[in-house]
């Protein structure tokens, strides 16, 4: 008899690797490994391998970089979107997408169920599960490592026993996760909030006392609120970010050292890097600033930092992520235009900003000859302005003299 099939999210770590022989033996099911470059810098040739190797009846390798790009992260980049200020959500915008990638992999392969790595203390376990809920409430959830209930030790001693690889890395002292928009690293000696992040909690990003002691500056370009070339070259956005992380990382930005709320109830400390995310956001706001009028922009921050818990949530395929999304597009026509920003010693600075769409008025911004703002129309504007003020006031005093 023909078996159920099950299609697994696989990393080619540990965790999944086993779950590739628990799924089978547990669940006595066939197992389809999809794996998802979102720009992991993992060789994806030898994760497909090491699937096929484990025992897989079928593997596929997606490379969703550009699609997590233009579907996702432009979005976050519309939105200015950082959890608690200050994550740029890179975990929680790949999951989604992993997770659409293997239900159209469970359509392909007429499999009953859809599987996971995560853990049941997480939040990345909640964005699998209501993602697979969104797309297709008929299949069936297995989070084997949520599920199974064994300690590192055991987990390992099950891997040997099964001829499953072990990665010689295997004591690495962290958890780390990352795709191109940002790497997070977490456990270890950084499980003591007060303990200063040891030097190789840094992957990505160079030690501020490392940079190097000259500035350097970039130009970026914008459309519609999304970067679109550098220096004035049209430069694709994943070639951007790529760019961006590198440069950004040399001169020690993008660190992010941050006590953190899990969806979960639980308060975990987390450092993450992402000199990308941190200068185009940087980048993006400012030319925001330029080329929105004040009620929009205001109002948007209200809106970015729903949409930023949203994500964080596992929200994406929901009403309230795409309306939201069609606010920060439409709030975007006029973004455009270019910002020049410094990096240095670990911080990048805004230096210059220019647009065809500008709202600066030099004419009524001017202290200098040359200024068209009209001084006397101010005291009329501010007499009206405080009115409500003063008569709160003067009712104040009236009552207060009766009585
Ligand atoms: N705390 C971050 C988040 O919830 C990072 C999670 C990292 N995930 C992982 N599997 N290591 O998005």
């Amino acid at each position: 008899m023909k078996r159920e099939r099950v299609v697994l999210a696989y990393s080619g770590g540990l965790d999944t690797s086993v779950a590739i022989h628990w799924l089978r033996e547990k669940y006595g099911l066939d197992v389809v490994a999809v794996c998802v470059d979102l720009g992991q810098g993992r060789e994806l040739k030898e994760v497909e391998r090491k699937a096929w190797k484990l025992g897989c009846v079928d593997v596929t390798v997606e490379d969703a970089r550009e699609v997590f790009c233009d579907e996702f992260v432009s979005a976050a980049i519309r939105a200015n979107a950082l959890y608690e200020g200050q994550y740029p959500l890179s975990t929680a915008l790949a999951r989604p997408l992993i997770a659409r990638c293997c239900v159209l992999a469970a359509r392909r392969v007429k499999a009953g169920f859809v599987a996971h790595g995560s853990t049941g203390k997480g939040n990345d376990q909640v964005r699998f599960d209501v993602s697979f809920a969104s797309l297709a409430p008929d299949l069936k959830v297995i989070a084997p490592v949520r599920e199974w209930d064994m300690t590192r030790g055991k987990e390992i001693e099950y891997a040997k026993k099964h001829g499953i690889p072990v990665p010689v890395d295997i004591d690495r002292p962290y958890s780390a996760d990352m795709n191109l928009w940002g790497k997070s690293t977490e456990c270890g000696v950084l499980e003591d909030p007060w303990r200063a992040p040891p030097r190789d909690a840094y992957d990505w990003v160079r030690p501020v006392e490392d940079a190097p002691d000259r500035p350097e500056s970039i130009e970026i370009n914008f459309k519609q609120g999304v970067p679109c070339g550098l220096n004035g070259k049209p430069v694709k956005l994943i070639n951007i970010i790529e760019k961006l992380n590198a440069l950004g990382a040399k001169h020690g930005v993008g660190f992010v050292d941050m006590m953190e709320n899990r969806l979960v109830g639980i308060k975990s400390r987390e450092t993450y890097e992402a000199p990308g995310a941190t200068i185009i956001i940087t980048a993006h706001r400012d030319i925001e600033s330029l080329t929105l009028t004040r009620d929009l922009h205001h109002f948007k921050r209200i809106a970015e930092e729903r949409f930023s818990e949203l994500i964080y949530d596992g929200l994406w395929y929901t009403q309230l992520r795409e309306a939201l999304d069609a606010f920060f597009r439409r709030s975007q026509r006029d973004v455009e235009g270019t910002v020049r920003v410094r990096l240095f010693k670990g911080r990048c600075l805004v230096v210059g900003r220019k647009s065809g769409r500008s709202l600066y008025d030099e004419g009524l911004a001017t202290y200098d000859a040359g200024d068209v703002f009209d001084h006397s129309a101010a005291a009329g504007f501010i007499h009206v302005w405080g009115l409500p003020h003063a008569t709160v006031s003067r009712v104040e005093r009236k009552r207060r003299k009766k009585g």
